[in-house]
């Protein structure tokens, strides 16, 4: 079949809406209709370069669809039912599957590094010439051909925009904070990065029962949604240094947990040097490849600071977002306030530059 589809086909352009053959479903595979595509930084950052990904591909990985066509074998999910793409694939069966870390499996390493199905083909072709899935979801698509087990059924009366987000955005962020961090009731927190991701953080401590929430971003607009999602402070990095001002507000302490979810070496050594004696620094955002960060070793031996990282909100979809969807219907996790925009699929490079010049939180397109 035929469908309309965002390609990238080399680092620095802008994405290419073009027509693209779909191929059916094969063994173990689901045909999707996308109904939203979440518009989430880590697209960008391919787009940039700053992040690999095999070219030409059809972007996004965030998205909210319906099933159209199961592929032989497939029981979990039939026609018609709304599903959220997973875009960390996992087997179900490892040791990091088994040990309740599916986002770290071989599997999605694997779809996401070689930009193709399990197989080793795609079910993508522009004028017969192949073209890759990225991390397996490719949500800017018409349709898209992703594995069964990458799909999570949702229910029927969940709105498909809002669950567009939960596939990126919330559970990378409010996962960090349960998963990852497990930040404890009355605890402090600082979160470097009020974006699309940083924001969900700023809700996950929220509802964890963290005392203290302290976001830093370098844009007002940013800090004004932070104060809205349950930030009890906010500092400008443009006109304060985040570190001493984080360090005045927990009278010289520092925090218990910092995440950054900006993704630069200079932002995650500030989280770092933010933290309380044993306190948890969370890498969340995504830095360019092969960069590299240094911390004193004093502070790590002396003070048993923590420093590690969080992938996928180090999250099991299976479990996290039938949560996530129960805390959105009891009024705890705020989605409405966090779909800023929405664009029609046409105008997907707008809605990037809209991203890039930091406006709204998170956006999607619809098709
Ligand atoms: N200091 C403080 N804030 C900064 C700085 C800085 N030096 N640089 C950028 N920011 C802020 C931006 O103003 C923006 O609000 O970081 C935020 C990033 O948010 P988004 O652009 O909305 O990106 P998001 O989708 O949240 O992704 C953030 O997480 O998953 C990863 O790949 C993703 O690395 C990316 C990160
Ligand atoms: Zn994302
Ligand atoms: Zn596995």
């Amino acid at each position: 079949m035929k469908a309309k589809a965002a390609i990238l086909f080399a680092v620095g352009q802008k994405l290419d809406i073009r027509e693209v053959e779909v191929e059916p479903p094969r063994s173990g595979e689901v045909l999707i209709q996308m109904a939203a595509g979440g518009v989430c930084h880590s697209d960008l950052h391919v787009m940039t370069g700053h992040l690999a990904a095999q070219l030409p591909a059809i972007l996004g990985h965030e998205g909210s669809a319906i099933v159209a066509e199961v592929g032989p074998g497939v029981t979990s999910v039939k026609r018609g039912d709304h599903v959220i793409p997973l875009w960390r694939l996992s087997c179900g069966i490892c040791e990091y599957c088994s040990d309740g870390r599916p986002a770290l499996c071989a599997e999605g390493t694997q779809i996401r590094m070689t930009g193709r199905l399990l197989d080793g083909t795609t079910r993508f072709k522009l004028d017969g010439v192949e073209i890759k899935h990225f991390a397996g979801v490719s949500s800017f698509s018409e349709y898209s051909v992703v594995p069964a087990n990458a799909v999570l059924k949702i229910p029927d009366d969940f709105p498909l925009d809002r669950a567009a987000l939960l596939g990126c955005g919330v559970i990378t962020g409010v996962g960090a904070v349960f998963n990852a961090a497990r930040v404890k009731p009355g605890s402090s927190v600082a979160i470097f990065g009020s974006g699309g991701v940083g924001i969900n953080v700023i809700q996950g401590a929220a509802i964890a029962g963290a005392e203290k929430i302290i976001a830093v971003d370098r844009l007002a607009n940013k800090l004004e949604f932070a104060r809205q999602f349950g930030a009890t402070h906010t500092l400008n990095a443009k006109e304060t240094n985040p570190v001493e001002a984080i360090r005045v507000l927990t009278g010289g302490r520092g925090v218990d947990y910092a995440f950054e979810v900006i993704g630069l070496p200079a932002t995650i050594r500030q989280a770092y040097d933010s933290l309380s004696k044993r306190g948890m620094a969370v890498v969340v955002g995504v830095a360019p490849m092969a960069m590299e960060v240094s911390v004193p070793i004093m502070t790590l031996v002396f003070e048993e600071r923590v420093l590690t990282g969080s992938v996928y909100g180090s999250s099991r979809p299976r479990t996290d977002i039938p949560m996530l969807i129960n805390l959105y219907r009891a009024g705890k996790l705020k989605l409405d306030a966090l779909l800023t925009r929405r664009y029609p699929f046409s105008q997907i490079n707008e809605a990037y530059e809209a991203l890039e010049r930091g406006e709204g939180l998170r956006s999607i397109v619809t098709f």
